[in-house]
């Protein structure tokens, strides 16, 4: 390939990027032609960005962006296992283009019917363990801890080259010493522990990573922390916190809340569309007045709780029923139950 079909197919790909980052959409009168030889120059799996590439008046911006941009080019992914949550990570990302542009998502997953709703709604690629592309920048473990998490731990060591694919696990319970038995010390491993919030931009993903991780050269760590920011909030901690923030976090404890208060306002008399109404504004505006005042619950409930008042009566009841003992003792046995579901994975 001559050096100028090379320029050519290097600001095109940088194009297609910017395209991402930003979100924009050329319209067709500002699409760039490009050449043939441009395209077979280009490896197969970004060529479809070089649709969406913009006009050429962006070659004054452009060498500043792709420098700002550089830790995060060239980013793709292969899920094994298209779970739920994988689901949700995949359209996290899709819709946080600009943090983290992704080339390209495989998933591999033992059932078909699974995949091909995956490519049919998301758009990524199946894969299969015999057809694994070259070119991961991240491997995540999605599987379930009862799934054979070994087995496809081994397969990675097979397929994925070390120094360029980091393995990101978001098995519950499973750790990093378990993970490290097969893969090895040297391979860069982190664990996460995700939220289905993510889908609606909250929640925290707990995080927390092998030595070989933490001393990746500071490109790869900005990837691997731009691409989760895409899901929600990283919150870096020690391993030892990431049983607890898996039994502590899913929004499980806030449904049943909800349902419970939804039921209250019924049994009082109120229709259930009205009580759930109220319940959910309630919810939703607590913890807005929680966030704003930057304050405990503790303070407010003072406020709110005036001598003899309804709202001191209600504590009392609550306090009466075991109320704050039942959610801990909820929260105690989840993360007890992660650590076992970890302990007990093959
Ligand atoms: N859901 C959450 O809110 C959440 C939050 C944080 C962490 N996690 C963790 O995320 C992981 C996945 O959870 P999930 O809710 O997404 O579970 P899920 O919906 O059951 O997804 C797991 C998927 O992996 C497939 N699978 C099983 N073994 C496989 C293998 N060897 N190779 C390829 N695919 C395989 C399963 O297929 P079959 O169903 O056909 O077996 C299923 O489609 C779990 O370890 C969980 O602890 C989940």
């Amino acid at each position: 390939m001559g050096s100028k079909a090379r320029d050519t197919a290097h600001f095109a790909r940088a194009i297609g990027y910017w395209y991402d980052a930003k979100g924009h959409k050329a319209n067709a009168a500002e699409v760039v032609p490009v050449t043939v030889e441009t395209r077979r120059s280009i490896p197969r799996n970004r060529r479809f960005r070089l649709h969406y590439a913009y006009a050429t008046s962006a070659h004054a911006w452009l060498p500043q962006y792709v420098k700002e941009r550089e830790d995060v080019l060239a980013s793709n992914l292969y899920f094994i296992g298209g779970g739920n949550m994988a689901e949700a990570i995949i359209t996290a990302v899709r819709k946080h283009d600009d943090r983290y542009p992704v080339d390209h998502i495989y998933v591999e997953d033992i059932s078909e019917a699974r995949l091909s709703y995956l490519e049919k709604t998301y758009q990524v690629t199946p894969a299969t363990p015999r057809d694994t592309p070259d070119n991961v920048d991240i491997a995540v473990i999605a599987v379930r801890p009862q799934d054979d998490v070994t087995g496809v731990a081994t397969s990675i060591v097979n397929r994925f080259d070390q120094r360029t694919t980091s393995v990101v696990s978001i098995v519950a319970g499973y750790t990093i010493a378990q993970l490290e038995r097969t893969l090895g010390g040297e391979r860069r491993i982190t664990r996460i522990i995700p939220n289905t919030l993510t889908t609606v931009d909250y929640g925290y993903s707990g995080v927390s990573s092998n030595q070989a991780a933490a001393d990746a050269p500071d490109s790869v760590r900005k990837g691997l922390d731009a691409w989760l920011s895409t899901f929600g909030k990283p919150l870096h901690v020690e391993e030892r916190l990431i049983d607890v923030i898996t039994g502590f976090y899913p929004p499980n404890l806030v449904y049943h809340f909800i349902d419970a208060y939804v039921d209250a306002g019924v049994l009082a008399g109120l229709p259930r569309d009205i009580s759930k109404a109220i319940a959910l504004d309630t919810v939703i505006g607590g913890t807005e007045l929680l966030k704003q005042r930057d304050v405990l619950p503790q303070v407010l409930l003072n406020i709110n709780n005036s001598p003899g008042g309804v709202g001191i009566t209600e504590a009392y009841t609550l306090n009466k029923t075991g109320f704050a003992a039942a959610i801990q003792s909820a929260v105690l046995a989840a993360v007890e139950r992660t650590t076992k579901l970890g302990k007990e994975a093959q």
